[in-house]
Formats: structure tokens, C-alpha cells, sequence
């Protein structure tokens, strides 16, 4: 049952066969997705397999997310957006919510020279009037010091909520609509797109979810209408490479029809 399971979840019949190195020159072969968001998942239960504070968890978690960077820059992805923190994660302890907001701090010490230097471009989506002071401090400088960059696009979505943002366009749109800038009858799908955070970026190809919740979350709703969904049951501090490269293998076997035959 649960090998079932978990053939259906990843859709995967090359599983645990090839090598890292197999893996990587089998992906060479076909294109990779243009954008890929990942619901990063799974660094409490990780964290209590182990015993450890939830904010273990969080540590492990930041170690993958610094992998996965590399291996999505390495690949040639195009955009990465990496979900960190969501409006429904401030319902967390306090101490928890906290230690999750200082991570940027920390990468920022870390991790900035490398992404320079990998000519990485780094964005916050978000509700920046949410986010305590020093994460939008740390984001910003992220900011800043990537803006010229014309590589990799890396989007922190931190204090982000799809639903929130979708009605900020909403709002924004309304406003356009009462200063005359356009008619009502001019909103298309690209207006809509062009309001949301994502607004520039292709809307994801594929989107990836760890620790085996079958559910979006509140994750890039309007953009994910036409993107592939992947799931594993790995937790997220254990996203191993070969986790990844399986995620983009598979995507390269599906057939996208957009509602075409
Ligand atoms: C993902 O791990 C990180 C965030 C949502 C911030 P969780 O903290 O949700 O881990 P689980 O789901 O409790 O295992
Ligand atoms: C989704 O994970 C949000 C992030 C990964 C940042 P959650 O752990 O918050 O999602 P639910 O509560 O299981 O849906
Ligand atoms: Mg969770």
C-alpha cells in the first residue's frame, strides 16, 4: 500500500536506479522547467524524529535551502521560488515565529557572497508591513546586492499568503479602473498577472512539496493554474539532490496539454 503510494505521489518508475551523475546527464537530455516553487515542508516532524526543538529543524531546513539554490543554478533553472513563510505561519509560538524571521540574518552572513558571485538575483514576495523590521533589513540588502544580477531569479516568499495577494491586485486593479487608466472591460488575465507579486516571472512549470501534505497552502494559487505538482514524502531538512533531480525527471515525462488534446 504504502509502495503504491508512494509511486503514485512522485509518478516515478526510475526511482533509487541511476546515479547522482546518471541522473543529472538524463535531465541534460530534455528541457528543464523554466520556474520552479517549492513548498518547503516537514522541519518540525524532522526535528521530533530526532528529539530536537522544532528549531532544529529550521536550522536543517536552511542547510537545504543552500543546497537546493546550488542545484537549481547548476541546472539552469530560471526562477526558484522557495516557500519560507506563510500569513498563517505567524499563528506559530511566538519563539518559533521569531527564529524563522532571523534565518534571513543569518544567510545573509552566510550565503550573500555566493549568490554575487553565482549572479543570482534575490526577491522577497510578501507582505513587507507583516515582517518584522530586521528580516525586511536582511531581504533588502539581499536586494540590493543582487539587483544588477541577470541570472537565477530567487524569490523568498516570507509573510506570504496567495490570497492575500491575489486581493491586492484586486485592489490595485479597482484603483486603475477609478482613476480612468483603464476600463473595466480592459482587466484580462495579463492585467491580473502583471499586479501580482510574481508580476515578470513566468508562472511556475513545476511546484514541489516535501513531507508528504497533499495540499497547496495557500501557495501561488492564480499562478499554479497550469503547473505540474509533485509530492514526497521526504521531510524537507532530508531534500536530497537526487530527491530534486527525480522531481524534474519526472516533470520532463509529463504531457502538458493545456486543455488542448
Ligand atoms: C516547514 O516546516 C517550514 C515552515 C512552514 C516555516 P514545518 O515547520 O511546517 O514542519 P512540520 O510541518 O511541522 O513538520
Ligand atoms: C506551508 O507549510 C508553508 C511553508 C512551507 C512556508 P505549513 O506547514 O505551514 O502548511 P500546513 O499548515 O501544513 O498546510
Ligand atoms: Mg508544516
Amino acid at each position: 500500500m504504502i509502495g503504491t503510494f508512494k509511486k503514485w505521489v512522485s509518478g516515478s518508475t526510475t526511482e533509487q536506479v541511476l546515479s547522482e551523475q546518471e541522473m543529472y546527464e538524463q535531465i541534460q537530455k530534455h528541457p528543464v522547467p523554466e520556474h520552479i516553487g517549492i513548498i518547503m515542508d516537514g522541519n518540525g516532524r524532522w526535528a521530533k524524529k530526532r528529539g530536537l526543538p522544532r528549531t532544529a529543524g529550521h536550522a536543517a531546513g536552511m542547510k537545504r535551502v543552500r543546497e537546493t539554490i546550488r542545484i537549481a543554478n547548476d541546472l539552469g533553472i530560471k526562477a526558484l521560488t522557495l516557500y519560507s513563510f506563510s500569513t498563517e505561519n505567524f499563528k506559530r509560538p511566538k519563539e518559533e515565529v521569531e527564529y524563522l524571521m532571523k534565518l534571513p540574518i543569518e544567510f545573509l552572513r552566510t550565503d550573500l557572497q555566493e549568490l554575487v558571485d553565482r549572479n543570482v538575483k534575490v526577491q522577497m514576495l510578501g507582505d513587507k508591513e507583516k515582517t518584522p523590521s530586521y528580516t525586511q533589513s536582511a531581504l533588502r540588502e539581499f536586494e540590493v546586492q543582487t539587483e544588477h544580477n541577470t541570472g537565477m531569479i530567487l524569490n523568498f516568499a516570507i509573510s506570504y499568503g496567495s490570497r492575500d495577494e491575489i486581493l491586492q491586485a484586486i485592489r490595485e486593479i479597482i484603483e486603475e479602473v477609478e482613476k480612468g487608466n483603464i476600463d473595466k472591460d480592459q482587466i484580462t488575465e495579463q492585467v491580473m498577472s502583471d499586479h501580482l507579486l510574481t508580476r515578470g516571472i513566468p508562472d511556475p512549470d513545476l511546484i514541489i512539496r516535501s513531507s508528504g501534505e497533499i495540499r497547496i497552502s495557500n501557495f501561488l494559487l492564480w499562478q499554479l493554474a497550469y503547473s505540474e505538482l509533485w509530492f514526497t514524502e521526504e521531510l524537507w531538512p532530508d531534500f536530497s539532490k537526487k530527491v530534486f533531480y527525480q522531481a524534474i525527471l519526472d516533470f520532463q515525462k509529463r504531457n502538458r496539454r493545456y486543455g488542448a488534446v
